[in-house]
This record gives structure tokens, C-alpha cells and sequence, in this order.
């Protein structure tokens, strides 16, 4: 390349699709543009200070253009997500994940929510929430900011069943339009408003049983209810159909990362007709990096494709744990 060819070469230019349309409400007393899970994030706002999402949104047009310009914040460096720029034209809100709660009824061993124990359950069962999300919901709604027809709503947080105003949440989203409702919830509690949300084929159950028995569940979420949450995957199948049901397989190191665990939980998926299966890896082990995924994982994923595949099941891994599995180790 000679000198005027340098010269003149554009800058590279990136965008995200989730900065551009998603937002994360965080149990950080934060807004965030994204939520992809282990990186980032590129901005955050301490939403308890604030009244108004206004300033976030047009802070978050800087972003974008600055992405567009070559300027990449330092939170984004290295993000699965981050593409070479596409053109976009819509802005509004198409993804809300909404983690503003820690508050649950179990205690897994791997939750990202902080250090579980037993005794944390019992003192999540007064713990108010630190800010209230329809506020802004609301204010996104009445400015036009939210597409929606394709609006996906991500209940992350605590457990869903231990959020006092859940109800007024989801009928406030079914009120204002929405697309879908994604619940991923330890299924320890049936609550009629999942059941519902399926009937409607608005909502998507997602729960991490990480177990194929009650014992290895025990030793994982700190709780007895294996038969339960079994029992509740039966009942919304019985109501609703398989549909929009996934069931979730977090490989935590040393105590489920075994081919003979994970083929008892194949087992019993197959028996209730479970129709979409999900595949992890703790991230304890991923955020930080430098962990060097063990052979022994590879068995589990290549029976859970030929087992998915032999019964028709869906098999999901998602993006950042393919990245690890395919390089073999994890990088922060
Ligand atoms: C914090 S939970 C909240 C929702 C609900 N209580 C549940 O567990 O499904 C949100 C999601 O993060 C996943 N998760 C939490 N800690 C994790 C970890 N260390 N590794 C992988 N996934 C994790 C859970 O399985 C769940 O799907
Ligand atoms: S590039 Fe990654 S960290 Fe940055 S906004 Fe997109 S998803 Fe979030
Ligand atoms: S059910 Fe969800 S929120 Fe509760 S301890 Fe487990 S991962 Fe954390």
C-alpha cells in the first residue's frame, strides 16, 4: 500500500446490534446498553439518581457513532458481539433485560447474583427492589423509543416468583405491546401468569436444572426440589404444549461435568418431552479467562448434538460459550 493509499483508507468502522437496540436494567443500580453477559458494559447510568431515561438514550447515540467513526469504548474490546459496521436505521428498543432483582428462593452454587447461601434467601424474602423499571418502561413507551411487534423481554435478576410487582410488569409490557416474554426461572414455584403468557404464545420458560437427579441438584442449588421444578415442566407442558419450554445444562466444574449425569438428565428430558435443550458453561469459569475447557466437556456436548439430533430436540449453545468451546480456553 503506498503513502496515498494510507492516507485515504477510511478507518475501520464497527457497530453492535445490541447497542443498538437493546438496554439492560442491572441490579447494579444501573442502565446499561447490553447485556452480553461477560463483556462490557460500554456505558452504564445509576438509575436510582435519575427520573428520566433521555440522557442514556442520546448517550448511547454517541456511542454508536463513535463505533461508526473507528472508536471503540474500552468495554467492548474483545466483544463477540462487536461487527463490522452494518447499516442500521431503527433505534428503538427491541430487547430490554430487566435484572434489577437479586432476590430468589434457591441458592446456586454459580449464581452471578452475589454469594448465595441459605441464609440470603430468608433476607431476600423483605428486600425491596432498588429502583422502579416501569418508571422508564413507561417513559420508553410514551416517546416511541420501543418497537413493539419485536420487543423481547429478558426477566434475568433473582427468581421471578420472589418479585413483588412481577404481575404488574408483564401486564404493563402486555398492555403496551410486546413480542415475547422470556422467563428463565428455577421453576420451583408454578405460577399461573407463565402458564398464561404460554397459552398466549407470548412467553418462553427457560430453566437450568443442571442435574439429572435429586442428589446432584441438591449439591448445585442448595435446595430439594428436583421433583418439583420436574413436576412444574409437566404441568405448563400439560396446559401449554413443548413449544417455548427449554431446559438448561450448566456444566459446573466437579459436579455435573460428567457424561453419566448429563445422559440421566437426556433421560429424563426425553421422558416430559422436553423439545429444546441449552448447553453452559459456568461462567465463573469463562469471565476471568485462562480456563482450559477439559476434555471431558467435549463428551457432553458431543452427546447432547447426537441426542438432540436422534430425538428431534433443538440444541442451543450460546455464542460466547461456542467461542470457548471451539478455541479450547477461555480469554478475559
Ligand atoms: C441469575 S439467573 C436469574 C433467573 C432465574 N433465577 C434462573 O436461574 O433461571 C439468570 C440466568 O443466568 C444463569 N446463570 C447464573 N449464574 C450462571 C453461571 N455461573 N454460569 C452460567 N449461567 C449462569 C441462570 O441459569 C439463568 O438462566
Ligand atoms: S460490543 Fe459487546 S459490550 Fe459493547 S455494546 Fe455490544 S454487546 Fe455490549
Ligand atoms: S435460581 Fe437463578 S437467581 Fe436463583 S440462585 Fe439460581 S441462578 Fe441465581
Amino acid at each position: 500500500m503506498n503513502f496515498l493509499e494510507k492516507f485515504f483508507k477510511k478507518k475501520k468502522s464497527y457497530s453492535c446490534a445490541l447497542l443498538n437496540n437493546h438496554l439492560h436494567f442491572t441490579s447494579r443500580d444501573t442502565l446499561e446498553p447490553c447485556c452480553s453477559a461477560n463483556i462490557g458494559p460500554a456505558m452504564v447510568s445509576e438509575l436510582s439518581k435519575k427520573n428520566s431515561i433521555k440522557e442514556f438514550i442520546s448517550n448511547k447515540k454517541q456511542l454508536i457513532k463513535n463505533l461508526k467513526n473507528g472508536i471503540i469504548p474500552e468495554g467492548c474490546k474483545g466483544c463477540v458481539h462487536l461487527e463490522e459496521y452494518k447499516e442500521a436505521t431503527d433505534f428503538r428498543i427491541n430487547k430490554i433485560t430487566l435484572n434489577h432483582y437479586t432476590q430468589c428462593n434457591c441458592a446456586c452454587i454459580y449464581c452471578t447474583q452475589g454469594n448465595r447461601t441459605f441464609e440470603k434467601i430468608k433476607e431476600d424474602e423483605n428486600k425491596p427492589v432498588l429502583y422502579d423499571v416501569l418508571k422508564f418502561i413507561n417513559e420508553l413507551y410514551d416517546n416511541d423509543l420501543i418497537d413493539k411487534e419485536k420487543l423481547y423481554i429478558d426477566f434475568q435478576g433473582g427468581n421471578i416468583s420472589c418479585l413483588k410487582n412481577h404481575q404488574e410488569i408483564i401486564q404493563t409490557f402486555l398492555d403496551r405491546g410486546v413480542g415475547t416474554i422470556y422467563i428463565p426461572t428455577n421453576n420451583i414455584v408454578y405460577m399461573p401468569v407463565i402458564e398464561n403468557l404460554l397459552k398466549m404464545k407470548k412467553g418462553e420458560v427457560c430453566t437450568a436444572l443442571d442435574a439429572g437427579c435429586k442428589e446432584t441438584y441438591e449439591r448445585i442449588k442448595q435446595v430439594d426440589k428436583f421433583d418439583k421444578s420436574i413436576d412444574n415442566l409437566k404441568k405448563y407442558i400439560a396446559a401449554a404444549g413443548n413449544d417455548s419450554i427449554i431446559v438448561k445444562y450448566i456444566i459446573v466444574n466437579g459436579h455435573n461435568d460428567n457424561i453419566d449425569e448429563f445422559t440421566k438428565f437426556m433421560d429424563k428430558m426425553i421422558e416430559i418431552g422436553i423439545k429444546i435443550i441449552v448447553l453452559d458453561i459456568d461462567y465463573r469459569d469463562i469471565i476471568d479467562g485462562c480456563f482450559t475447557i477439559p476434555n471431558h466437556y467435549y463428551d457432553i456436548v458431543k452427546y447432547a448434538k447426537e441426542t438432540c439430533r436422534k430425538h428431534n430436540m433443538d440444541l442451543g449453545i450460546p455464542p460466547y460459550t461456542t467461542k470457548v468451546l471451539e478455541q479450547g480456553f477461555s480469554t478475559k
